[in-house]
C-alpha cells in the first residue's frame, strides 16, 4: 500500500513531518521486527489465504462481506459463543460458496482446523487480547478490531506476543487505509502544505439516542454459559460496550477511530489530556454517555490543541468528522465523504495550481497532480481590507457596524477528489492480506494500535480524576 505508517523509518517520519521526533520521544514506537507472511502463498503454491473469524456479530459480518471481493480469501472456520450469530455467519458464507466449519470454542477451532493462515478477531474488546494472543501463538497472522484492548496492559501483551511470535498483527483502525485519508495526509497536508501550520483540531461523533439491544425470543443463552464466557447476564452480553468490565465506553467505541487519526495525521502522540463527561442521560449504562476531551500535541511547528467530543444523545451538529485547522487552510474529513470539505484562508496563496478535475480512487502520484482538489464552489476573490473602517458607537452617527473582513473573507470551499469505490473496511483488510502475501507494511501495526489505546483510554481516566493528566513519552512505548 502506498501510505506509510508514521513510525520512525517510514517515508512520513523521514521527512520529519510536523513532528518533534526522537527528541521528545513522542513518536509511535517502531516495530522492532519484520513479520512477513509471504510463505503463505508459497506454501500452498497459490495466493489463497485461509481465514477464520472469531466473533460473528455486526462487525464480524461487515468484515466477512468486505473480504469477499478480495481475490483468494477463503473463510474456513467461524467461531462464536452465540449460536444465533454463529449459524447466520455460516449461512452467509455458504451463500458465498465458502464452507466454513463452525465452533463455539476458539481453542478447539485453532487446534482442529490445521490450515488456517489468518484469524480475524471481532469480539468485544475485553477478549481481544485473549483471542489475539492465542491465535498468534498458534502461528496465525491476526487482524484484530479496535479498540485494541480495553486496558493498556492487555494491549501491551498483544504487542509483546506479536513480537515474540513474529506474526503480523493489524489493528482495525481502517481509516488509515482509506485512500481519501491517505491523500489528505500525504498530498494535501504534507506535500502541498495547504493547511499551513496546523494549530488546532476538533473532532466529533454525535449520535442520536439508541435503545439497548434486546434478544430475539428463544435465543437467550443460559446463565451458566454466559458465566463461562465472563458475562453477567444476557443484557450485558448484548450491550457489552456500555459496561466497564467489557469495554471502554463511547470514547473507545467511536472516539478511537478519530483520535487515532489525530495521532496518524500529526505523526506524534499527545502530551496532555483533560476531559469531562458522565452518565447524564441513560439509566441502564455504566459508561459515560458523553465525553469531551482536550489534548495537546507537541509538533515540530508548535503546540496543536485538539478537542474531541462524543455524544450519544443527539445527532445535532453534523454527525462525525475530524477537522484539522491551520493558518492557511482547514480540512474537515470524515469516513462519510459528504462531510468532507477544505477551506482556504484569505491570506493563503491561491490553490488554483493544485486543482485537478480528475476524480481518482487512489492517491495519485501522476505528474502535475500535487493535490488534486476539485472546486466545490468557485473561489471568491480575496477581499481587500478597506483603508478606513467606518466606526459606530460612542459619539458617532449610527453608521454601519465595524466588520473585520479578516475573519470573514476566507472560505472558498473545495473537495478531495479521491473516492472510495469499495466498502470502507476493504482497503484495510487488503493491506493486511498484502502484508501476508507480498510483505507490504501494515498500515496499523500493533505499536500504533497500542499508542492509540493509550491516548484514548486516558480520557476515561481524566474524567474520573477530574483533572489534567500528562503523558510521558515512555507511556506510548512497549
Ligand atoms: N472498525 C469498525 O468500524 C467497527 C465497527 C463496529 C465494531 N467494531 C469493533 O468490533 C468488535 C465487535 O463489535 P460488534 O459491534 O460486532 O459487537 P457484537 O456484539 O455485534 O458482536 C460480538 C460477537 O462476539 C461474540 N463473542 C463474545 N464473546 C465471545 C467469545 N468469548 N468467544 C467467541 N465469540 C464471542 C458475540 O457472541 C457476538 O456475536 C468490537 O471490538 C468493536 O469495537 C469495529
Amino acid at each position: 500500500m502506498s501510505a506509510p505508517s508514521p513510525s520512525p523509518g517510514s517515508p512520513l517520519s523521514r521527512r520529519d513531518f510536523l513532528s518533534t521526533g526522537a527528541k521528545l520521544g513522542a513518536f509511535v514506537a517502531a516495530a522492532p521486527y519484520i513479520a512477513r507472511g509471504a510463505e503463505v502463498g508459497a506454501a500452498r503454491g497459490a495466493d489463497t489465504v485461509n481465514v477464520a473469524l472469531i466473533g460473528c456479530g455486526v462487525e464480524g459480518s461487515i468484515l466477512t462481506n468486505a473480504s469477499r471481493p478480495i481475490p483468494g480469501i477463503r473463510f474456513v472456520a467461524v467461531c462464536d459463543i452465540w449460536p444465533y450469530n454463529l449459524n447466520s455467519s455460516q449461512r452467509r458464507l455458504k451463500a458465498f460458496k465458502q464452507d466454513a466449519q463452525a465452533f463455539e470454542d476458539y481453542k478447539e477451532m485453532l487446534s482442529t482446523v490445521k490450515d488456517i493462515d489468518a484469524v480475524i478477531v471481532a469480539t468485544p474488546d475485553f477478549v481481544h487480547a485473549e483471542h489475539t494472543n492465542a491465535a498468534l501463538k498458534a502461528g496465525k497472522h491476526v487482524y484484530c478490531e479496535k479498540l485494541m484492548a480495553h486496558t493498556i496492559e492487555a494491549a501491551r501483551s498483544m504487542v509483546v506476543t506479536a513480537r515474540e511470535t513474529k506474526k503480523l498483527l493489524q489493528i482495525g483502525h481502517q481509516r488509515r487505509s482509506n485512500p481519501r485519508y491517505q491523500h489528505a495526509r500525504d498530498k494535501i497536508v504534507r506535500d502541498a502544505r495547504l493547511l499551513g501550520r496546523i494549530t488546532n483540531i476538533s473532532g466529533q461523533w454525535h449520535r442520536a439516542v439508541t435503545e439497548d439491544f434486546g434478544t430475539p425470543r428463544g435465543q437467550e443463552m443460559s446463565a451458566e454459559k454466559l458465566a463461562k464466557y465472563g458475562y453477567a447476564n444476557m443484557h450485558e452480553y448484548r450491550n457489552w460496550r456500555w459496561f466497564k468490565k467489557y469495554a471502554g465506553g463511547p470514547i473507545s467505541d467511536l472516539g478511537a477511530h478519530q483520535i487515532d487519526i489525530y495521532n496518524w495525521m500529526l505523526g506524534v502522540n499527545p502530551q496532555m489530556c483533560i476531559a469531562s463527561g458522565g452518565v447524564d442521560y441513560y439509566k441502564t449504562h455504566e459508561w459515560y454517555d458523553n465525553a469531551i476531551a482536550i489534548y495537546e500535541y507537541p509538533t515540530k511547528e508548535g503546540i496543536v490543541r485538539a478537542t474531541y467530543d462524543v455524544l450519544t444523545t443527539t445527532s445535532a451538529g453534523g454527525g462525525y468528522h475530524e477537522y484539522f485547522m491551520g493558518d492557511e487552510g482547514s480540512m474537515k474529513i470524515s469516513e462519510n465523504p459528504k462531510f468532507t470539505k477544505l477551506y482556504r484562508e484569505a491570506r493563503a496563496p491561491e490553490w488554483e495550481q493544485h486543482v485537478t478535475s480528475k476524480i481518482i480512487s487512489r492517491p495519485d502520484s501522476g505528474e502535475g497532480v500535487l493535490v488534486g482538489l476539485k472546486p466545490w464552489e468557485k473561489p471568491r476573490q480575496r477581499m481587500a481590507m478597506p483603508e478606513k473602517v467606518p466606526v459606530s458607537g460612542a459619539g458617532g452617527a449610527a453608521g454601519p457596524a465595524k466588520v473585520d473582513v479578516r475573519e470573514t473573507a476566507q472560505l472558498s470551499a473545495w473537495d478531495i477528489p479521491v473516492t472510495l469505490d469499495k466498502a470502507i473496511h476493504q482497503p484495510h483488510l487488503e493491506n493486511f492480506f498484502d502484508a501476508m502475501r507480498k510483505g507490504a507494511s501494515l498500515n496499523c501495526p500493533p505499536e500504533d494500535g497500542f499508542a492509540t489505546a493509550v491516548t484514548v483510554l486516558k480520557v476515561n481516566e481524566a474524567i474520573a480524576a477530574r483533572r489534567m493528566l500528562n503523558f510521558a513519552p515512555s507511556d506510548f512505548v512497549v
